[in-house]
């Protein structure tokens, strides 16, 4: 990392490969800002061999910690020295922080994130109904741990490769989550209070996700946890059937507002101000919709 450490600043930022459409550091920067902390957070592309050596970087220039992103959330692992309770039942890691003697503690706010982003934006959603999830990479780790901590009784787990939903049931499914054929995934959707998808379907760049939505009932909650783009060919496919929906945005926020009280213990708003950024920086602002 070329950036000059400056002493009196507070410093934090996220490694990934590649980092370049990171919107961590608009945020983060904007919440220094809001807070009225002297602060930089910055995007590091860091390659898989170069982990251990950027982890001594950050401590020899006295980071606060960082946030890690895809491909480095389990590999960062071995070289962390603690965790906390939810990123040891994730086995995932997306924020480091760095103590004053050094020391490196692994935390996994996407749970959080995703909980609360859920929480906001369909405050009431049936909770006592089993949840579909769709996907079981990391993002499908971190939601299931977080809707069976928040009291959900039973998920269904649905995926691709049927034998990696099968693992992660075994890992952390504590006899709550049932794997679904990924071609029954359209039977499952009857018997679901929420849906979520974890899976890469929809993002731009990729497949859009092939779901039925027609045996929802009718207060069935879809969650698109993708935000690029923000409103998804299956948000718009659920919409158009009267389901509520929630898209990703706010998990995003929300994951690293997290990270922002672990590392400065200040409280970052999800502000109209930083709305604006982001939906800006995603070519979905005001301007960008209201084009003919
Ligand atoms: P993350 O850590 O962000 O969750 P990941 O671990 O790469 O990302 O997981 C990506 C998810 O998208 C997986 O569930 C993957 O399914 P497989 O386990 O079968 O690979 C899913 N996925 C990717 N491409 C897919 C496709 N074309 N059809 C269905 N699922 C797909």
């Amino acid at each position: 990392m070329s950036a000059s450490p400056d002493e009196t600043k507070l410093k934090a930022a996220v490694i990934g490969m590649p980092i370049g459409q990171s919107l961590s550091p608009l945020m983060h920067n904007h919440w220094f800002g809001a807070c009225g902390l002297a602060g930089e957070y910055a995007a590091v592309e860091v390659a898989p061999k170069d982990l251990e050596k950027q982890l001594e970087f950050f401590r020899a220039n006295h980071f606060s910690g960082f946030n890690i992103t895809v491909p480095h959330k389990t590999a960062i692992v071995p070289f962390l020295d603690k965790f906390s309770p939810s990123a040891r039942q994730i086995g995932a890691v997306n924020t480091v922080k760095i103590a004053a003697n050094g020391a490196s503690t692994g935390f996994n706010t996407d749970g959080i994130g995703f909980l609360k982003n859920l929480k906001e934006q369909a405050p009431g959603w049936p909770k006592d109904k089993p949840s579909l999830v769709l996907g079981a990479g990391g993002a499908a780790r971190a939601a299931v741990v977080a809707l069976l901590n928040d009291g959900v009784p039973m998920i269904m787990l649905c995926n691709r490769t049927r034998t990696k939903a099968q693992a992660l049931a075994d890992k952390i499914g504590r006899g709550q989550v049932t794997v679904v054929d990924w071609n029954d995934r359209a039977h499952a959707v009857a018997g679901a209070g929420l849906i979520i998808n974890t899976t890469v379907l929809g993002m731009a760049g990729q497949e859009k996700l092939a779901l039925d939505l027609s045996r929802a009932a009718s207060d069935t909650v879809v969650y698109d946890i993708v935000y690029r783009p923000l409103n998804t060919e299956l948000l718009k496919a659920a919409e158009n059937q009267g389901l509520r929906t929630v898209d990703g945005l706010g998990m995003l926020v929300h994951q690293g507002a997290a990270a922002f009280k672990i590392w400065f213990d200040r409280d970052a708003e999800f502000d109209d101000a930083l709305k604006a950024k982001l939906l800006a920086a995603l070519g979905e602002g005001p301007t960008a919709e209201g084009q003919p």
